[in-house]
């Protein structure tokens, strides 16, 4: 039994089932908004790998899971209890925890695992871990100081970005004109992400557990997604940063990743993150990596 953590609506969680159907490997979607009404639980932390999931009355022993291919979590259902803003929390709370530490313990082949999601929606810290494994990264502020941007500023000789901590928005390069008050004001608010700005080309890595997949997109806009007309080629990339995108890997415990990448104009690969869910169907039709089967090939062959 392969888990296909999302649901069918997700283009890549379907594509995933289809295939994994005409391998006539079983395969279930496992769509946590469903928890609790319609996922049951049944585990006993001090029974190792013992007990169940019941998806809408399907029953699936944990022994039976092959592997789990985590697309997306779906969140964990909120209720509001009228005027008991306790209750509320501890519902809330109580579910994610017994959720959550099953997603820990469960022993199977995670790609990814919960603890890999984990550190990446921690991304200054997943920075921060790669800085101290010898990857380069863009120079980073953190901050919600407004006092602060100015001197980054220069010492970045007026070249930043600033995009959000966890995501939701695209990056923006900041310029003398645009760091206004007005604009500093969200910082009162909110943190954010400023870097310097790598100039140069995007990169996307399709990294799996024996091969590596990397496209060079070319767009006119800082962030690419913005530009319907990125253009996508194949690249091959020095035995060097083959070996950093698996050391990534390691350090953020990625089975399998879409690692974004930028080289600037003196030729560095500069780090900028590693995705444990990426997309890729856009990128195998232009490209004809063959990104689905390696996925495939991962989840059915361990
Ligand atoms: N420091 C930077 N310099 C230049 N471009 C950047 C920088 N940081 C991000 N970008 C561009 O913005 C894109 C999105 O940033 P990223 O950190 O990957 O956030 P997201 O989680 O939204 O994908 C990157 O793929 C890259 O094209
Ligand atoms: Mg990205």
């Amino acid at each position: 039994m392969i888990i296909i953590l999302g649901d069918n609506k997700d283009t890549h969680s379907e594509l995933v089932s289809c295939k994994l159907k005409k391998l006539q490997e079983d395969y279930c979607f496992l769509d946590t908004s469903l928890y609790p009404e319609n996922l049951l639980i049944k585990w006993n932390p001090d029974k190792n790998n013992e007990g169940y999931l019941k998806i809408k009355n399907k029953k699936i022993n944990f022994k039976d899971i092959k592997s789990v291919y985590w697309r997306n979590f779906n969140g964990i259902k909120f209720e509001k209890i009228e005027n008991d803003d306790f209750m509320t929390d501890i519902l809330y709370r109580e579910r994610k925890s017994a959720l959550y530490s099953l997603f820990y313990s469960l022993k199977t082949n995670w790609v990814n695992s919960m603890e890999a999601f984990e550190i990446h929606q921690k991304k200054a810290y997943a920075l921060h871990l790669m800085k101290e494994n010898n990857i380069r990264i863009p120079r980073t502020l953190i901050t919600n100081d407004k006092n602060t941007i100015e001197e980054f500023f220069e010492q970045n000789n007026g070249e930043i970005i600033v995009k959000p901590i966890l995501g939701g928005a695209y990056t923006e390069k900041l310029t003398k004109k645009n760091i206004t008050k007005t604009r500093l004001q969200s910082l009162k608010l909110v943190p954010a992400q400023f870097q310097e700005y790598i100039d140069g080309d995007d990169i996307r890595v399709y990294a799996f557990k024996n091969d590596i997949f990397a496209v060079k997109i070319n767009s006119n806009t800082v962030d690419f997604r913005e530009d319907e007309n990125a253009q996508l080629t194949k690249i091959e990339l020095p035995q060097k940063v083959i070996n950093d995108c698996y050391k990534v890997m390691k350090i953020l415990k990625l089975k399998y990743s879409g690692i974004d990448i930028r080289l600037n104009k003196n030729g560095e690969y500069v780090f900028i993150e590693a995705n444990p869910a990426p997309m890729f169907i856009h990128a195998e039709k232009v490209t004809k990596y063959p990104l689905t089967k390696s996925l495939i090939d991962m989840l059915i062959n361990l």
